[in-house]
């Protein structure tokens, strides 16, 4: 089956095509279809601001489109940046400003516990939705750590690995990451709406 991913972003792009794949299905760039759909994320939850991008790059496609709305949850900041992650700090910066702002405005703070959130949502032509979140548990770090991935990896510690997200392998990061685990349920459901 295919759809349009309605992501530019090439890192979430990668990670995303590697698990459908896994489930037969063809991830089609908005590009390929000679589409740039820019969606303003207006929404204050994942759930809504995925399911604009999704709906948008599904109406201009005229084709089952997919979306991932994600962001990191620091508890001690109460959830932020969330839904505002990829806006962090403002334009000008960059992953590693971004990072850097996190880790200089939780200076002192104890408490590290924080939260990798993904929600991706597929729209149909036929007005059906499929969504699915998914949650990574983790504390960010006092400095960053790895080369991998992208945006605040290097600074999200996974405990239970004694690594942070930018020291894993793809693969590996995909087996625990709020994507890959949005992703697996995701798939359960899609395969569930396709065999219905
Ligand atoms: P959006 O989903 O395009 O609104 O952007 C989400 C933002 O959250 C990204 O630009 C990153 O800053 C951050 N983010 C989401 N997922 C990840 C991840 O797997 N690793 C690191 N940063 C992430």
């Amino acid at each position: 089956m295919k759809m349009v991913l309605a992501s530019q972003n090439e890192h979430k792009r990668v990670e995303i095509s590697h698990i459908l794949a896994q489930y037969g299905i063809e991830l089609v760039l908005q590009s390929e279809l000679g589409l740039h759909v820019d969606v303003e994320e207006t929404g204050t939850t994942f759930e809504e601001n995925s399911l604009l991008k999704a709906r948008a790059v599904m109406k201009a496609a005229g084709l089952p489109a997919i979306a991932d709305d994600s962001g990191l949850c620091v508890d001690a900041m109460n959830g932020a940046p969330g839904v505002f992650s990829a806006r962090y700090g403002g334009p000008e910066l960059n992953d590693v400003g971004r990072y850097r702002l996190l880790l200089e405005n939780l200076r002192g703070q104890m408490d590290r516990r924080a939260k990798f959130v993904s929600v991706v949502t597929a729209c149909f032509p036929n007005g059906d939705v499929i969504s699915a979140r998914g949650e990574c548990p983790g504390t960010i770090a006092y400095a960053p750590q790895g080369e991998n991935g992208f945006g605040y990896d290097p600074v999200f510690f996974v405990p239970a690995k004694r690594k942070t997200f930018a020291q894993l392998t793809e693969e590996e990061k995909n087996e625990i990451s709020h994507r890959g685990n949005a992703l697996k349920m995701f798939s359960q459901k899609l395969s569930a709406y396709l065999n219905q």
